[in-house]
């Protein structure tokens, strides 16, 4: 399509802050961290993904611990958590405890990933209330331990609906209302062969997604509707609540809501979809604008993965590129010290 070629391909890719100088920072006081997927999450984030220095076991427990250390005293008002990557696993000789699914990121098909904007030993993610409070804490925390690429995103402050934390994305239409309540269906059990350490934790996904804005302006509000296949406030097609069911039973043909609708793709509502708890955040750079996409749950092959591939060659595709992101494991109260010491032993 020649519209979506230009559209993204002539944006420049840009590597994430690579190597910025950091300074020394000491722990400081503060408040205990927040809790996986704390509602409604903060107006300001910030991702720093990071390849920390040193390898084997004792090298890399210095720099986990002086992290986790760093999150847990944030400053008051800042909510921080730790997410780690497969590489993690393997630079600290750590194998044998790697979450079971965790690998790197492959490529999804219509993927063209920047390396210097994927993957990463561990994700830190820094929210406040302000763009300026997210980035000093980000930049205190984690600019001595191997910056590999960082993102800025930004959603709309304290907005709950249904009982769902929802934002607005750039393309003009609100997200979260299809999202599970709360975390505990994202949580890894323990019954799910998971290593001992890891139970209440999270996969989480990032993934980077540019968006064609101007060509998705284009398009009438009732052509990009029935792609989404929601009202841009939320609103289902056949005018039910946005916190209601669909009625997809009562229009197996998708004459109300499209069978090829990114929602319909996304969730079918056949019971086969592991629950998947979405928080989109926006971003805007020199050369482009889109989507820090971030995912949790507790199975990545019947989570992202699956619906993933359910979403592969779906309308919406033609509108945006997807050029980073990682996979990472947030460990059990990720905010905290507490997840380091059963780790590292
Ligand atoms: C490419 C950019 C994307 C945009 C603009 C977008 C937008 C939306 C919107 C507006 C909704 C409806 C409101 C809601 O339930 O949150 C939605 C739902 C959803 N999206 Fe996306 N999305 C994007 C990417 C993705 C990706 C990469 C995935 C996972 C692989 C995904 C999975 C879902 C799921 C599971 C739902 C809920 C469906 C339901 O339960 O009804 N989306 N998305």
């Amino acid at each position: 399509m020649p519209g979506r070629q230009h559209a993204l391909t002539r944006r420049a890719v840009i590597a994430g802050a690579v190597g910025l100088a950091g300074g020394c920072s000491a722990p400081r006081p503060g408040r205990a961290r927040a809790e996986l997927l704390s509602a409604p999450p903060r107006p300001h984030t910030v991702l720093a993904a990071l390849d920390l220095p040193g390898s084997g076991r004792q090298g890399v427990a210095g720099a986990l611990r002086r992290l986790a250390e760093r999150t847990e005293s944030a400053a008051a008002g800042v909510e921080t958590a730790v997410a780690l990557g497969a590489s993690l696993f393997d630079r600290a000789g750590l194998a044998a405890l790697r979450p079971r699914q965790l690998a790197a990121m492959p490529s999804f098909p219509g993927d063209v990933l920047d390396p210097r904007r994927c993957h990463g030993d561990v994700l830190v993610q820094v929210g406040a209330d302000t763009a300026e409070e997210a980035a000093r804490e980000a930049e205190a925390i984690a600019d001595d331990l191997g910056v590999r690429w960082r993102m800025s995103g930004f959603r709309e402050a304290a907005r709950v609906d249904a009982g769902r934390p929802v934002a607005t994305n750039l393309f003009g239409f609100v997200e979260g209302h299809g999202n599970p309540a709360g975390a505990e269906v994202v949580r890894v059990g323990d019954r799910q062969g998971e290593p001992a350490w890891a139970i209440g934790g999270s996969y989480l996904v990032v993934r980077v997604i540019q968006f064609a804005t101007e060509l998705w302006n284009r398009d009438t509000e009732a052509e990009q509707e029935r792609i989404i296949g929601r009202r841009r406030d939320g609103t289902w097609l056949d005018g039910r609540p946005a916190g209601a069911e669909p009625g997809y039973a009562a229009d197996p043909h998708g004459r109300r809501t499209p069978l090829d609708a990114h929602v319909r793709r996304a969730n079918p509502r056949d019971g086969s979809v592991a629950p998947l708890a979405r928080r989109g955040y926006s971003f805007r750079g020199r050369d482009e604008q889109g989507l820090l996409f971030t995912a949790y749950q507790k199975d990545l092959a019947s989570g992202f993965e699956a619906v993933q591939r359910r979403l592969a060659g779906e309308r919406l595709g033609r509108y945006t590129l997807t050029v980073g992101g990682g996979y990472f494991f947030v460990p059990p109260r990720a905010g905290t010290t507490s997840w380091v010491e059963p780790l590292l032993g």
